[in-house]
């Protein structure tokens, strides 16, 4: 009789206690809900998330599956960086030391359809990934224009947006492009160059240039902020837009693969120190031309192969992928470019399996 008591008190003690665990659970199911919810972009629609750059990319026109959501028409070569030493001075990075280092890299027009004419390409870029022996790496992404368009990943998406392809007339709005650059004074630079660059038939005569800048660490541990070109080692060969829209769609590859029947191709790697108040942060601003510069060695390319099966082709040549002696600055466009990369990269090797990228998938696009 006297167990009573005690039994109703433990009994409405459990009560009370399944329920606190319920609570406590729903709790947690409702944090980790919110979560999930801010990561996927749900509750701040204006947020500008990695999926939502890679969409907006994704939407200028041709089938973008399976392939890179940027500078989409690419070719993969290798070859080797014969470095001199004499940049290591600035840098530990393993590849400056005096060596021969082995590259895998790719050459791209700036468009999001990989099937797109090559005379479409404004913008053409080199992408490399330089391998020393004892496993470091320091991939790079460089383009031939002298700026970037934009100085942040904001002003990038709404470029981007105003190229989207219109599936009715399949053009993007020429309207939205033009209204674009007269709200953003800070891309004038590039248009300048987009208009009056001469164009060429090649990538082998072009400078391609990180745009963003980075850190050189030396042995000490001492910082020194820094830009990167290749430099051809022939002159460009300029051809009217009109004559270059004549040719063949494929030119740049055709051109890539004559010369190289021919023997190597050859670029400088030319390291470019900023002085004091040259801008870190800012894509858009070129240095002034009379920055000391480094010639740290010599780029060979050997060999190009066909992206679609070619050793280019699952690598993501993400710029902060970087070796000892190389660290990111704090340009705002770094960190959006590799998350924006590894998006794009993620989508594209999953498509694979449904669209193949072998030799016959690629003819069947062309
Ligand atoms: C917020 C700014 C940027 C975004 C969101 C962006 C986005 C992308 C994406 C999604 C790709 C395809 C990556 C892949 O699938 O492997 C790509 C490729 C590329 N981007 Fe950017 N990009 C940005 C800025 C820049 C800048 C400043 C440069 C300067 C040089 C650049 C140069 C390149 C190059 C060279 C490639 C081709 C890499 C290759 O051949 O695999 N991008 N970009």
């Amino acid at each position: 009789m006297s167990e009573q008591p005690f039994l109703t008190h433990q009994v409405q003690l459990s009560t009370s206690a399944i329920l606190g665990r319920f609570a406590l659970i729903g709790g947690v199911v409702f944090v980790a809900a919110l979560a999930f919810a801010y990561a996927g972009g749900w509750l701040s629609p204006g947020r500008l998330t990695p999926a939502r750059m890679v969409a907006a990319l994704s939407a200028r026109g041709g089938n973008p599956l399976g392939h890179r959501r940027n500078h989409s028409k690419g070719v993969c070569f290798t070859g080797v960086l014969d470095a001199n030493g004499a940049a290591s001075r600035f840098s530990a990075a393993p590849m400056l030391a005096a060596g021969r280092y082995a590259v895998v890299g790719r050459f791209a027009i700036a468009v999001g359809d990989p099937d797109a004419r090559d005379a479409t390409g404004r913008v053409k870029s080199m992408a490399i990934r330089i391998t020393s022996p004892n496993g470091q790496e320091w991939r790079s992404g460089m383009n031939n224009s002298p700026v970037f368009v934009v100085s942040n990943p904001r002003d990038f998406y709404e470029l981007t947006t105003a190229q989207k392809v219109d599936p009715a007339s399949g053009k993007p709005d020429p309207a939205a492009v033009k209204h674009f650059f007269a709200t953003h004074p800070q891309s004038a630079p590039f248009a300048e160059w987009a208009q009056g660059a001469p164009w060429t038939v090649s990538f082998a005569d072009q400078t391609y240039n990180s745009l963003n800048a980075f850190r050189f660490i030396d042995a000490t541990g001492n910082s020194h902020l820094v830009r990167w070109s290749m430099k051809p080692t022939i002159p460009p060969t300029s051809v009217s837009h009109d004559a270059l829209a004549k040719l063949e769609p494929n030119f740049l590859e055709s051109d890539l693969n004559g010369r190289l029947a021919q023997g190597p191709l050859t670029w400088h790697l030319v390291v470019t120190l900023a002085a004091p108040g040259d801008p870190s942060n800012d894509a858009t601003k070129a240095w002034p031309s009379d920055r000391q510069e480094i010639d740290a060695g010599t780029l060979i390319v050997q060999k190009a192969e066909a992206e679609a099966d070619g050793p280019c082709r699952d690598i993501n040549y993400d710029p902060t992928i970087l070796p000892q002696g190389i660290a990111v600055s704090d340009d705002p466009l770094l960190a959006a470019r590799s998350a924006a990369y590894a998006r794009s990269f993620d989508l594209r090797t999953g498509e694979s399996a449904d669209y193949p990228r072998g030799a016959s998938a690629a003819g069947d696009r062309r």
